[in-house]
């Protein structure tokens, strides 16, 4: 028995004709219609049942959140509420829901907090809220692949289980097949990783970039989208111990034309989400206006969602270098008034997420890329400017997200590298790898990090991490 989408129903004109749906019920009112749902989209069908006709036993299972599958004609409906409906002829309960127990669950049809749904990270999905939020995800995962493969870069698989520090941030998950109880030991006592499962000391990724690095100098444009890991003990509602980043990396391709692509990839596929997920789009807008209501003034969205998407999209970023960002900070009211945690006093700062939220939400009002940071506030494969102090990096900044994307043109000079390195006691044997890609035909290149839950987050409007990946991974939970 093929069944046919409750999204390809809602939208056909094939009045009279008879189709099969399956999906859960939402809700069952007066004995007679169903709101049924099956994930395809926002909109529930209604299904409307011949109670009269129908056996006292079967309408009894026909509970919120019971998996039915229904027979029935497709017809012009008589309530205001929808175009058409389903005249049910037969229906079969797949799944029951014992109303008794589903009581107990975040399926039960009242309000709970986003903190309550976490919990029930396994049901949230069949909520309004998470199912918009996760099409979108799926949608905006399509339109990153779209946007690459269209513009001739190829999709490189780099690995997930490495034996380098990308970032040299030292924030790493170890990957181990050893017996943690009795680990093989070295004479002087430490714990001996030659006997481990790969020889060596592994760990999960924290970027792909470095691979991705050694695939643009040979394919010349790339992408990479995958899970990165990182054991920072950042308690925040954006951050995660494991997230998806998409990773570009172009040979002969120099900082100005990596902000370029920044620009333009964030809104293609905001655009493209515009375009193609209107439904839920305007069911997140409509939250956060709900939402709204019971905050401060000063507290609210500035505009509804999908406004706040156009205008990205019909806007340039402000592109400002770190240099005039500092000045900007150290003039501004809140440094003056001592608003700021870390007051900016010195060029040099590292910048903290409430001077950037303070440049994109309150000075610039948009998107800012920050570029030509001190060297050493950013990571050892940065390209030295001139100066001899700023390298050119580039971090993207959105309003109520913060940093987006982290990037950077590469240092192609093997000296410059490897002088870098040193200083950072980063060893020139673990990475000899790396370091041939500057031996053998070198070249100018650039590329960046989009941490893709932060994109989903701006585009739903919603305001934890947490709630715009399936299972959050963060200090203390792993759950599921
Ligand atoms: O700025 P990051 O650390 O840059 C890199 O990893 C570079 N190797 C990328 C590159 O040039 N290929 O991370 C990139 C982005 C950040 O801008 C942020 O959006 C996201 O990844 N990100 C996180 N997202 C969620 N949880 C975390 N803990 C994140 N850490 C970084
Ligand atoms: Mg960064």
């Amino acid at each position: 028995m093929t069944h046919t989408p409750i999204i390809a129903l809602l939208e056909s004109d094939k009045i009279h004709q008879e189709f099969t749906v399956k999906g859960w019920v939402r809700s069952f009112r007066g004995n007679q219609f169903i709101a049924l749902n099956d994930g395809s989209t926002i909109n529930n069908l209604q299904c409307v049942v011949d109670f009269e006709n129908t056996d006292e036993a079967l309408l009894k299972r026909i509970t919120t959140g019971a998996a039915v599958a229904i027979k029935g004609t497709l017809e012009e409906s008589q309530g205001g509420g929808q175009r058409i409906e389903i005249k049910v002829k037969d229906i079969q309960i797949e799944g029951d829901a014992d109303p008794q127990e589903l009581k107990n669950t975040i399926l039960s049809p009242k309000r709970h907090t986003l903190e309550k749904l976490r919990e029930q990270a396994h049901l949230r999905v069949r909520t309004n809220t998470f199912g918009a939020v996760m099409r979108l995800r799926s949608k905006l995962s399509f339109a990153i692949h779209e946007y690459f493969n269209k513009n001739g870069y190829f999709h490189a698989h780099t690995p997930i289980i490495t034996g380098s520090d990308a970032e040299g941030a030292g924030e790493m998950f170890r990957v181990s097949a050893l017996d943690p109880e009795n680990p093989p030991r070295t004479e002087d006592g430490k714990i001996d990783y030659s006997k481990d499962f790969f020889g060596k000391e592994t760990n999960l990724t924290v970027s792909g970039q470095l691979e991705g690095e050694t695939y643009a100098l040979g394919l010349g444009k790339i992408y990479t989208f995958g899970p990165t890991f990182r054991a920072e003990n950042s308690n925040t509602s954006r951050h995660l111990a494991e997230f998806w980043m998409v990773e570009p990396e172009m040979a002969f391709c120099d900082l100005d034309g990596n902000m370029d692509l920044a620009e333009d990839f964030i809104k293609y596929v905001i655009n493209y989400a515009l375009e193609n997920c209107q439904d839920d789009l305007e069911f997140l807008e409509n939250r956060l206006i709900q939402e709204d209501k019971s905050k401060p003034e000063a507290d609210r969205a500035p505009m509804p969602l999908r406004e706040k998407l156009s205008f990205i999209v019909d806007n340039n970023f402000k592109r400002v270098s770190y240099t005039e960002a500092i000045d900007i900070l150290r003039n501004s009211k809140p440094n003056k008034k001592k608003k700021f945690k870390y007051p900016i006093n010195e060029w040099g700062a590292d910048l903290q997420s409430e001077h950037e939220r303070y440049l994109v939400e309150k000075h610039f009002n948009c998107p800012v890329i920050l570029f030509d940071y001190p060297a050493n506030i950013k990571a050892f494969y940065m390209r030295l400017n001139e100066d001899g102090k700023t390298v050119r990096a580039m971090d993207v900044l959105f309003p109520g997200i913060g940093e987006m994307v982290g990037g950077s043109q590469r240092e192609e000079r093997l000296d410059v590298l490897k002088e870098k390195m040193a200083a950072l006691d980063i060893s020139e044997e673990e990475l000899s790898w790396y370091l041939d890609t500057r031996k053998f035909g070198t070249c100018t290149h650039s590329g960046f990090g989009l941490g893709f839950e932060r994109l989903v987050l701006f585009v739903t409007g919603m305001t934890n991490i947490r709630d715009v990946i399936p299972y959050p991974r963060f200090p203390g939970h792993a759950e599921f």
